[in-house]
C-alpha cells in the first residue's frame, strides 16, 4: 500500500517524441530514481512506447503509465488498447479524462467511469483529471462543474484504499497556456475536491492523493506543491525535457526536506 499521500510527480508526454527521444529522455530521467526515497515519480509515455520504457525502467522505482485505455476488456474496438495491454507492457497506472480527451475526443463523464472502473478491477491506477474551462471559471461555476465530474465519473465506484486512485485537477485553461494557476486558486480547487471525496468515499477517499496540472515548471512548481491539499504535479510540457522535469523534482524535494 502507498504511504499516505505521498508526493507524486507525474509527465504527462501525451502525443511527443520519437521512440529515440523517449529513451533517451526516460534514461535520464533515472537520474532522479534516488528521490523516490521521499516521492514517487511517473512517467505517461505515448502507449506505444510502453513496453520500451518500462523494460528499460525495470530496476527503477520510476513508475510507467498509459495516456488511456478502452473500458471493455478486449474486442472490436480498432485502435483502442486495454487495461491488459497496459499492465502486460509493464504500465502501472493510467490518465483517464484528461480534458483533452473531454474536449477533443468529446469523452463524457459516462465512459471515463466505465474506464475508471475497468482500472481499478485491472489493479491499473487511475488518474482520473477533472477541471473547468475559463467560461465556466468566470461564471463562478468551478466547483459545480468539479462535482458533476466527479459524480459522474466515479459513479457508482468504491475504493477500499486511498492508493487506489489519484486525482488530478487540471483547469483546462492553465493547459499548455503557461497560465499557471494561482496557488489560492488551486488549494481552493484541492480543497473542494477533498471535502467531496470525504462526503464520498469517507477516510479512503480523503487521504487519496489529488495532482495539480496546469502549466507547472521549476519556477512556480514550489508555490503549488507547499499548499496543504496538493499532494504532486501532473506535468506537460515541462515533462518533455529532463532538465525542467528533473527541476520540478528538486522542488519538490526541497519541500519534503524542509
Ligand atoms: P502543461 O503542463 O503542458 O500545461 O500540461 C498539463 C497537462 O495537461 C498534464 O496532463
Amino acid at each position: 500500500m502507498i504511504e499516505q499521500r505521498r508526493m507524486l510527480i507525474a509527465g504527462n508526454w501525451k502525443m511527443n517524441l520519437s521512440l529515440d527521444e523517449a529513451v533517451e529522455l526516460a534514461a535520464s530521467m533515472m537520474e532522479y530514481s534516488s528521490a523516490t526515497a521521499k516521492l514517487d515519480i511517473a512517467l505517461f509515455p505515448p502507449a506505444v512506447y510502453i513496453e520500451r520504457i518500462s523494460s528499460l525502467l525495470e530496476h527503477s522505482p520510476i513508475i510507467v503509465g498509459a495516456q488511456n485505455i478502452h473500458p471493455e476488456e478486449a474486442g472490436a474496438f480498432t485502435g483502442e488498447i486495454s487495461s491488459k495491454m497496459v499492465l502486460t507492457s509493464g504500465g502501472q497506472m493510467v490518465i483517464l479524462g484528461h480534458s483533452e480527451r473531454r474536449h477533443i475526443f468529446a469523452e463524457t463523464d459516462e465512459f471515463i467511469c466505465a474506464k475508471v472502473k475497468r482500472a481499478i478491477l485491472s489493479e491499473l491506477t487511475p488518474v482520473l483529471c477533472i477541471g473547468e474551462t475559463i467560461d465556466q471559471r468566470d461564471a463562478g461555476e468551478t466547483n459545480r462543474v468539479l462535482k458533476r465530474q466527479l459524480e459522474g465519473s466515479l459513479d457508482g465506484i468504491t475504493i477500499e484504499f486511498p492508493g487506489e486512485l489519484v486525482l488530478a485537477y487540471e483547469p483546462v485553461w492553465a493547459i499548455g497556456t503557461g497560465r499557471v494557476a494561482t496557488p489560492e486558486q488551486a488549494q481552493e480547487a484541492h480543497a473542494f475536491i477533498r471535502e467531496w471525496m470525504d462526503g464520498r468515499f469517507g477516510r479512503a477517499g480523503r487521504d487519496c492523493r489529488i495532482l495539480y496540472g496546469g502549466s507547472v515548471k521549476p519556477d512556480n512548481a514550489a508555490g503549488i506543491l507547499t499548499q496543504a491539499d496538493i499532494d504532486g504535479a501532473l506535468v506537460g510540457g515541462a515533462s518533455l525535457k529532463s532538465l525542467s522535469f528533473g527541476g520540478i523534482i528538486i522542488e519538490a524535494l526541497k519541500i519534503l526536506e524542509r
